[in-house]
């Protein structure tokens, strides 16, 4: 592609996440709407808004009809709300906080340092912590990464002689929820920041859901502790974020927990640098661990997960391929 677009890809990320603020493939679900009842819809300039929907049908993502309305393609599906592979959150995340550190990349380049420091005037989760707006979206963003592999999860082994799940770093809930509803006798316990813990208990009242008096979240730093003794625990896309010696600190948190219930398990759900994953992701998700995540996190292997695992005083029982792409290692306290 010329490379005067790409350079202005930033437009079209822009536009897009704005799209996805204002809600505007929702909007569209009930059928094509003109520039003018869009603008009425999301409250916005009609001027601006019809321009911004003409990049991104270019783009692909909308289409304009012969009488001059805008329609979802299928492209746009995944950005509305109610859809079982949402990326609303994803792409507000993307075209949000994540692009702005991202336009500090040549420091990273030059240094090998997240930018993310520098940008955010310090780590991400304390930044998240202390921005309430950023902090929701980047829950329901990684709700959106996380909501399709509950259900996968759940197929991938027998659960029925399991009664509580413990999901550490686990956001707002999006694996236990899938999880919780494909396996009916479950409980879950949630263990996150406070305040993201705060936002998922309070929406999960609000939302008035089936799952309220199976799924709890309990506040924590995981570097510290987690609930003690229950049967099973699950860390999904957390060691992805840290450099080894914060991964084994983790690792030795969980296994402390299970050391008084000797049959317990925990399963790592991470993506491998050998996973069979689109290149575009993987190249995407490769820069965001150097420009974005703590100081020297990198993409792992099969040897180097295990090689973690072995060094908290746990071991490898099986790893399996989930549907979603993800390596599971199936892990208990070493004898
Ligand atoms: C990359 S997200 C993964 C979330 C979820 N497991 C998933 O797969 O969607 C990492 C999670 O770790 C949480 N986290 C980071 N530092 C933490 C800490 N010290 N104690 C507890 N949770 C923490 C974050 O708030 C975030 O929800």
């Amino acid at each position: 592609m010329n490379p005067a677009y790409l350079a202005s890809g930033g437009w079209i990320a822009s536009a897009v996440g704005t799209a996805a603020a204002l809600g505007v493939a929702d909007h569209l679900g009930s059928g094509p709407k003109t520039a003018a009842e869009l603008a009425a819809l999301t409250g916005s300039s009609e001027y601006a808004l019809a321009r911004m929907m003409r990049l991104l049908c270019v783009a692909g993502v909308f289409e304009e009809t012969a009488d001059a309305r805008f329609a979802n393609t299928a492209d746009a599906e995944v950005l509305r709300a109610d859809h079982p592979r949402s990326m609303r959150h994803f792409c507000m995340l993307a075209a949000g906080d994540y692009q702005r550190i991202f336009q500090e990349m040549s420091h990273t380049v030059a240094t090998g340092e997240p930018a993310s420091r520098t940008v955010l005037g310090g780590s991400l989760y304390t930044f998240l912590s202390r921005t309430p707006e950023s902090g929701a979206i980047y829950d329901g963003a990684m709700e959106d990464l996380a909501r399709p592999v509950g259900k996968v999860l759940a197929k991938s082994r027998d659960f029925s002689a399991i009664d509580t799940v413990v999901d550490v770093g686990g956001g707002s809930g999006a694996l236990l929820k899938g999880l919780l509803t494909a396996v009916p006798h479950l409980r879950g316990i949630c263990v996150d920041r406070p305040d993201v813990c705060a936002r998922a208990a309070q929406s999960l009242v609000a939302s008035g859901s089936a799952l309220g008096d199976r799924l709890e979240f309990r506040a924590g730093d995981f570097f510290e502790s987690v609930p003690p003794g229950q049967p099973l625990y699950l860390l999904k896309n957390v060691l992805h974020n840290w450099g080894d010696e914060r991964c084994v600190d983790l690792l030795r948190t969980v296994c402390a927990a299970m050391a008084s219930r000797p049959t317990a398990r925990l399963l790592v759900i991470e993506p491998l640098a050998e996973s069979p994953m689109p290149a575009m992701y993987k190249a995407l998700d490769e820069l965001m661990q150097v420009v974005i995540s703590e100081p020297g996190v990198a993409a792992r292997s099969e040897a180097a997960f295990r090689a973690l695992i072995e060094r908290a005083g746990l071991r490898v029982l099986s790893v399996q391929t989930l549907a979603s792409g993800h390596a599971l290692f199936d892990t208990a306290p070493q004898e």
